[in-house]
């Protein structure tokens, strides 16, 4: 039986010291470090059960896999705090560090060489999948990681002006649409009003483009209207989720900006409704097809709604200015976000359970339109605007 739990981070500069001492090898070191931070369980009897190391391999060229298995018992929430706390072997090793957990075993992963501080989007380009919803988002110390819109709906992006947010969300537009064209669909709050993503109003994929809240909250009750009749598709079919269903389309509204949507005042209605509509979207959407990728400036609890946040299983942060909007975009006690070095298009991205510093894919808008011009309608933006000022307010699609 186990009684206790040891697991603590508090290292003094001392302990730190210790840790650095020449000449000892990484295992010898990450040894140490469990002893110092305790990463151990107490049994009853007072004995201390530590991770038992089971063997190293190679990741690639650069990397080595130290593989640990985990005493019985080891809740996963402590574990958490291995991850919450890798600064301290990033500083013992001296090298990039990754800590992950694989079918009970604990990984501590280290790197001798950094991540590109630049790569470009066309690297990634040969990578997509016809017809996948597993998108390429950016390299990490492993290589190319995915993300699947499929299995997380939802998603959170946060980071301090000009490092790379905005750029992210045209490299995953241009990669969902790249890859399923006939089956992405865009809804776009783009609250620069529309300075970002004017230019991809009049691509196929993309329904509509708000530049304001009154704009972004009548693109969100259209797709409401849009999205109670898929509702009563999924009822009469006994369907609950859109992965189970023969319908290919997957709607993804995205709003770069979200700060700007804060409700100023409780008399702020259009804001409020707005707030509402992402929280029907984050809570219940998901499994119609629609996915939420909520991009904010400012992360304080007021900007990131926590039905939002709670329903984000993959969080994107590049550089913040302090632990705290570091906390709530990627978690209680995550400050990695405020410590990340100072290279644009440099994040951390949790998918799940991992915890991953990745570099994303540098696109501009020059490449973007030249990727996106088969995909052009023109004279599309003038059918939409007739179409608003006709009796048919609603553009509700075709679902299958
Ligand atoms: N992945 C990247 N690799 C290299 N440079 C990048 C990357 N992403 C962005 N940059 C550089 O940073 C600049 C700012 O990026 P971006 O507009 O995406 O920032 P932002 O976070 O959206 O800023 P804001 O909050 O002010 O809108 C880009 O013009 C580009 O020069
Ligand atoms: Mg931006």
């Amino acid at each position: 039986m186990l009684s206790e739990l040891g697991l603590s981070f508090i290292l003094s500069a001392g302990i730190l010291s210790t840790i650095r001492t020449k000449g000892m090898s990484d295992k010898v070191k990450i040894d140490k470090i469990f002893e110092h931070t305790k990463t151990w369980i107490v049994t009853e009897k007072g004995n201390k059960k530590k991770p038992v190391f089971i063997r190293k391999e190679e990741i690639g060229d650069t990397g080595t896999k130290y593989v640990y298995r985990l005493p019985l018992g080891l809740p996963s929430k402590l574990l958490k705090k291995l991850n919450e706390n890798i600064g301290i072997f990033k500083d013992g090793l001296h090298k990039n560090v990754e800590v992950e957990f694989d079918g009970g075993m604990l990984h501590i992963n280290v790197y001798e060489e950094d991540l590109p501080a630049k790569w470009d989007y066309n690297e990634l380009i040969p990578k997509l999948k016809e017809g996948s919803w597993n998108i390429p988002v950016g390299k990490t110390f492993k290589g190319l990681i995915y993300h699947d819109f499929d299995k997380i709906p939802h998603s959170v992006v946060g980071g301090t002006t000009r490092y790379g947010k905005t750029v992210y969300l045209k490299g995953l537009i241009t990669s969902l649409i790249l890859s399923n064209p006939n089956d992405a669909e865009f809804y776009i709050v783009d609250l620069k009003r529309k300075l970002e993503f004017n230019r991809y109003e009049n691509l196929k994929q993309v329904i509509n483009v708000a530049g304001t809240p009154d704009e972004a909250l009548e693109m969100l009750s259209d797709l409401h209207i849009r999205m109670e009749s898929m509702m009563d598709y999924f009822r009469k079919n006994g369907f609950n989720n859109i992965v189970q269903t023969p319908i290919k389309k997957r709607m993804f509204v995205i709003i770069d900006e979200a700060n700007r949507l804060v409700p100023e005042n409780s008399k702020d209605k259009v804001r409020i409704s707005i707030k509402r509509h992402l929280e029907d979207i984050a809570c219940v959407m998901g499994g119609l097809g629609v996915r939420l990728i909520f991009c904010t400036q400012y992360p304080v609890a007021t900007t990131l709604p926590r039905d939002v946040k709670q329903n984000s299983d993959a969080k994107v942060s590049f550089r913040l200015q302090n632990k705290y909007a570091s906390e709530v975009v990627l978690g209680e006690e995550n400050s990695h976000a405020a410590e990340l070095p100072d290279i644009q298009g440099r994040c951390i991205a949790i998918h799940g359970s991992n915890l991953l510093e990745m570099q994303t894919p540098l696109i501009t808008d020059e490449q973007m339109t030249e990727l996106l011009s088969p995909y052009v309608e023109n004279g599309r933006i003038e059918q939409i605007e007739e179409h608003k000022h006709s009796d048919d307010v609603i553009q509700i699609r075709n679902v299958e």
